[in-house]
């Protein structure tokens, strides 16, 4: 008999389906430009995924708290509907936003296998042991990788999947990414499995701002740490001192736009790379873009990538929204 206390968690790797650019790669495409960025998935080294967890507890950044309490109250809508065999999380990273899910299964008996997929074996494996007390019952088979690379090897079986994307990270994809993003995972989908989406809603600029400039300066730790990732991996030598976090909601695209901005010119070395680069006083780097959706266009954008609209969950003051979609 294999009881829970027996049942091991180990990690399937998923290999990509499509390739996946380095930092490296990444750093001289984006920093040796003019028009300077990063993609926002480099925050994440075992630093900047604290610094995101400290974040979420902050009393300006209500996104998690929201997006938490609506999970709360829809959560046995959501599982009554779609009496889920497996739930496949992208982006799982601690597994803070499914405990509600799992809550309302236990309550409504159905008793679905969860599969976290993150980049983290060790936090899948640490999160997965912590939610297997609290439910007993709970299968956890990580899949482990880059799912946003990954999603043509995804082992999406059995009849019904509830595949859930949440705490708004859709809002990082450009309008084109979103869409492409979404129809990849419907492509996988079989006609009984539903996606559930979580996006942060457009609302007075004010709240969006504090938001991503919280008082105690977290979020601004979190931006510059990028800083310190590029020293470490790259040997670059950027002082930190030499620059700030610059972040505000851009109106015209709906969108908070993060930036490192250079407030003291340095000549920066990348050993790693043989390169060095020049900062000067008021070059920014955008290490961030974070949509904000009405209701109406984040249900255009799951109707555009080909999905159903089955239930929409929102919350206001402030706003965010659930919504849980199915193939046509
Ligand atoms: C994890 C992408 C949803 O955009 O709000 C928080 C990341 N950046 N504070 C967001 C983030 C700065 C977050 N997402």
């Amino acid at each position: 008999m294999d009881t829970h206390l027996s049942r091991e968690i180990t990690c399937c790797p998923v290999d990509p389906t499509k390739s996946v650019t380095s930092l490296t790669e990444d750093v001289v495409a984006g920093l040796f430009a003019s028009n300077k960025r990063l993609p926002p998935k480099y925050f994440y080294d075992d630093h900047g995924s604290e610094l995101f967890d400290q974040i979420c507890d902050e009393p300006e950044y209500y996104p998690t708290r929201t997006e938490d309490a609506l999970l709360e109250s829809s959560a046995r809508d959501i599982v009554g509907r779609v009496k889920p065999d497996r739930i496949i999380e992208f982006g799982s990273g601690m597994s803070r936003k499914i405990r509600h899910l799992l809550s309302a299964c236990s309550e409504l008996e159905y008793y679905p296998t969860y599969v976290p997929f993150d980049v983290c074996d060790e936090v899948m494996i640490k999160s997965g042991r912590e939610l297997v007390e609290k439910f007993a019952w709970l299968n956890v088979a990580p899949l482990s990788g880059d799912y946003t690379a990954g999603l043509g090897n995804l082992p999406i079986k059995g009849e019904c999947n509830l595949v859930i994307f949440l705490g708004g990270t859709i809002g990082n994809f450009s309008e084109e990414q979103g869409v492409m993003f979404l129809s990849e995972i419907l492509e996988v989908m079989g006609p009984t499995d539903r996606l559930l989406l979580g996006a942060d809603r457009v609302k007075d600029p004010n709240v969006l701002h504090a938001a991503y400039n919280d008082v105690a300066g977290v979020t601004a730790a979190f931006n510059l740490n990028l800083l310190e990732v590029l020293n470490r991996d790259l040997g670059a030598n950027f002082d930190r001192e030499n620059f700030e976090h610059y972040a505000f909601y851009n109106p015209t695209k709906n969108q908070i736009e993060m930036y490192i901005m250079c407030l003291h010119e340095q000549e920066v070395r990348f050993d790693k790379l043989r390169r060095s680069l020049r900062f000067r006083e008021g070059n920014v780097i955008c290490t961030e873009i974070s949509r904000k959706f009405t209701r109406e266009q984040l249900e255009d954008m799951l109707r555009q990538a080909g999905f159903k609209i089955c239930a929409h969950y929102e919350s206001h003051l402030p706003s965010f929204s659930l919504v849980l979609a199915a193939p046509p």
